[in-house]
């Protein structure tokens, strides 16, 4: 066997588009680091959410919020009504739900719950007590960048506590506040689920790898 077919191929047709987050695809490819950790791919959902099968999920990467929006109101009724066809009642599409408030305002206000409330037809004790219960919905109003530094055992051990210092220094924050300039809230969250690349930061929906302390300031600076 000569080594031009010993040699493995690249699986997608001649021509045809790459996709090099595909698992599938083997091969020799000339990718930037970019590529193969998605930054090129960053986009933003639409606000009447797309296609039903993914209008539950969120956009990539928010980060215009008005808390004094009205929510479910023209694209977002459009979005919600999405929601509930996957759904077998309107008890179930509750966390979206709570997730495309939060999306619009940027935190969970008692009365944003309420409306939510109202909208689903559930007791808004019942959605306080749901909202409460998990810490991805924030109770409180934010920067315009959440930023979570894994401090779980993993993160941990690389150097996480170090990171968590230089985030809270580089915005001039104390944690869960938010920043003078209203750019930054820094908190520490357990475990981001991504273990084998510490310490690992999400801000918003992003996630951010094998962050060191010198990286925090170009984060910072590209956030900006
Ligand atoms: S310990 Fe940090 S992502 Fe799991």
């Amino acid at each position: 066997m000569s080594t031009d077919e010993t040699k493995v191929r690249p699986l997608h047709p001649e021509g045809a588009p790459r996709n090099p987050g595909f698992a599938g695809i083997t091969g020799e490819f000339d990718l930037t680091e970019a590529q193969i950790r998605g930054t090129e791919y960053v986009g933003r959902r639409p606000v009447d959410g797309g296609h039903a099968s993914v209008a539950g999920t969120l956009p990539y990467q928010i980060a215009d919020r008005n808390p004094d929006a009205p929510l479910f109101e023209g694209p977002y009724a459009e979005r919600l009504e999405k929601i509930l066809t996957r759904y077998p009642d309107r008890q179930a599409a509750l966390l979206p739900a709570l997730h495309m408030a939060q999306e619009i305002r940027g935190y969970l206000s008692p009365q944003s719950m309420d409306e939510v409330a109202a909208r689903l037809e559930l007791p808004p004790a019942y959605v306080r007590g749901v909202a409460t219960f998990y810490t991805m919905y924030n109770l409180q109003p934010l920067g315009k960048y959440l930023i979570q530094v894994c401090t779980n055992i993993s993160c941990n051990l690389c150097g996480a506590d170090a990171v968590l210092d230089a985030f809270l220094e580089h915005t001039g924050n104390d944690m869960g506040e938010v920043s003078s300039d209203g750019r930054f809230t820094v908190i520490e969250a357990e475990c981001l689920g991504a273990c084998g690349f510490p310490t690992v930061v999400q801000i918003n929906e992003r996630f951010f790898e094998n962050v060191g302390t010198q990286d925090v300031p170009s984060i910072l600076e590209m956030l900006k």
